[in-house]
């Protein structure tokens, strides 16, 4: 008995030691931690059971039935807890074949993703893999193309993050493109389609795997990536607290914690946040942090379209979904990148039911030419569909403006705010006074703009036009925006919306 007991054991040791020592000193000499170093640090402590540490591939072609076949095929795969919550995980492992995906490490992952959805639980990949096994052709891209399935049937009711921390190349990008977040780790993890050497033959440019790929272009230019961190550990801390604000699902609800923080704090403090000057800017980041208990805010997309902020807060200990404009970028405007960033966060918010806040001050949509080609009609109708589409508590505070379509667009009343605040200092109006009134009075003498100009500003560049007509429920003062929101989200908590039947809608992608 004692020896069949110490044949398992030097099989797990075996399986462990992954591609080997050296593989393994070489994945530590990039600065990343190995697979199994990684979800020891996501889940808590003791709390990691693995699947399918055997499981070996079948490959025979190109040499492969000559080499040793390495147990586990490069994926290390299982469930865990993140602060007693249960989540799914799998680790692609570099040091075996470089996490290369095979038929059978695609079905390690399909047998977690399935549990995963069956049990209504999260499920976090983190990737370091050179994309499908190339030994394997065909059998590798029937492997993706089953994952890439999965992803789809589970949107909307788990929440499914990817975690970039090495190469992520070719089939391997697809499946965190379908996920709700995508994270990376800087200067050790890069994402492309096809790599610098295809890049050079087919379009000539060449260029690193960094400037193609890496964390900086993700979280800016192309907005693949919500978020980067600098290391291993840092990004696996991370996702952890992540974790703490969702759901697991998309009917539990969003979760609760004990929070030792008041919801009818005041903070005397934001009464002065707005500038009497208009056009000066303040940092809405601000006002978030001091609403939110303990000043606990998850940002996603920090780095893209920073003219609006998205992420996650607690309220009464219970997540929120914060969406804000920052006048500290491009003065808050609606463009594209940000009517896509918001919308998709929006969408996610919807899906998985979590109440949102959101803070306005919006001079408009961007306008020129740049914005027009690139589609703004679209990407703003966007927003404004992912909004009007929302069933879970919507609570909209105007801080300052609040103009034209993207007045509508920004959780008004209109389109399904169930309660709306304006701050005393709110202009909602069509537009700003100067531009309204060299139309309406155009060609008047520059005497006569600027009265008509401070006319129009008395009259509509504040929240009383709106309030008037019930589009605001309420003007409150700027100090007690938490104690205002804390107490709407808890009379909003017995919400329910019916939609009318459909296969599904036809949003504007
Ligand atoms: C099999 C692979 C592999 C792969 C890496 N390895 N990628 N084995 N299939 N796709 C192996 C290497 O042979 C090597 O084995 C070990 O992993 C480490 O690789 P290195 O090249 O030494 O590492 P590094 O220098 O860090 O470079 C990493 C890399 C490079 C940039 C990712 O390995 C690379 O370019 N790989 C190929 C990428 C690729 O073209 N993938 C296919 C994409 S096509 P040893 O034994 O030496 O340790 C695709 C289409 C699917 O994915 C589409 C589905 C929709």
């Amino acid at each position: 008995m004692k020896e069949i007991l110490d044949r398992l054991e030097s099989r797990r040791q075996e399986a462990r030691l992954g591609g080997g020592l050296k593989r393994i000193e070489a994945q530590h000499a990039k600065g990343k931690l190995t697979a199994r170093e990684r979800l020891e640090l996501l889940l808590d402590h003791g709390s990691f059971e693995e699947f399918d540490m055997f499981v070996e591939h079948r490959c025979v072609d190109f040499g492969m039935d000559k080499q040793p076949r390495p147990p586990g095929d490069g994926v290390v795969t299982g469930w865990g807890t993140v602060n007693g919550r249960k989540v799914f995980v799998f680790a692609k492992d570099f040091t075996v074949l470089g996490g290369s995906l095979s038929e059978t490490h695609a079905q390690k992952v399909g047998k977690i993703q399935e549990l995963a959805l069956r049990m209504r639980a999260p499920i976090i990949g983190l990737y370091d893999s050179g994309g499908a096994r190339i030994q394997e052709g065909v059998a590798s891209l029937a492997g993706y193309a089953d994952i890439f399935k999965r992803n789809v049937t589970a949107s909307g009711v788990i929440p499914q993050i990817s975690v970039i921390m090495g190469p992520c190349a070719g089939g391997d990008v697809y499946s965190p493109a379908m996920t709700d977040f995508i994270f990376m780790v800087r200067d050790t993890s890069y994402m492309y389609v096809t790599g610098p050497d295809v890049v050079k033959t087919v379009t000539n440019e060449i260029v690193t795997h960094e400037e193609l790929g890496g964390a900086s272009v993700h979280t800016t230019k192309s907005s693949i990536s919500d978020g980067a961190f600098d290391n291993d550990v840092e990004a696996l801390l991370q996702i952890r607290r992540l974790i703490d604000f969702l759901p697991a699902n998309n009917q539990e609800g969003a979760p609760e914690w004990p929070s030792a923080d008041d919801p009818l704090r005041r903070d005397m403090s934001l009464d002065t946040l707005v500038p009497d000057n208009a056009n000066q800017p303040y940092d809405m980041k601000e006002l978030i942090l001091k609403v939110v208990d303990e000043g606990d805010f998850f940002e996603i997309s920090e780095k893209h379209a920073g003219n609006i902020i998205t992420g996650f807060g607690r309220i009464e200990g219970r997540t929120v979904g914060v969406v804000a404009n920052q006048p500290m970028v491009l003065a808050g405007v609606l463009d594209s990148d940000a009517s896509r960033k918001a919308a998709r966060f929006v969408r996610f918010c919807d899906a998985f039911e979590i109440p949102i806040v959101t803070f306005v001050d919006v001079p408009g949509f961007l306008p020129g030419t740049a914005q027009e080609y690139g589609g703004l009609i679209k990407h703003g109708a966007k927003l404004l569909f992912a909004y009007s589409q929302c069933t879970v508590p919507l609570v909209t505070c105007i801080t300052r403006k609040a103009f034209g379509g993207a007045y509508d667009v920004m959780a008004s009343k209109h389109i399904g705010g169930d309660v709306n605040y304006a701050w005393p200092t709110a202009q909602i109006a069509v537009m700003g006074a100067k531009g309204a009134v060299e139309i309406i009075f155009r060609g008047q003498t520059p005497e006569e703009i600027e009265k008509r100009t401070r006319e129009y500003e008395e009259r509509f560049l504040s929240p009383f036009v709106a309030a008037e007509r019930g589009y605001i429920d309420e003007v409150i003062m700027p100090h007690s925006t938490r104690p205002r929101i804390a107490r709407a989200l808890a009379m909003l908590r017995t919400k329910k919306v019916e939609q009318p039947w459909r296969k599904h809608d036809n949003m504007p992608l």
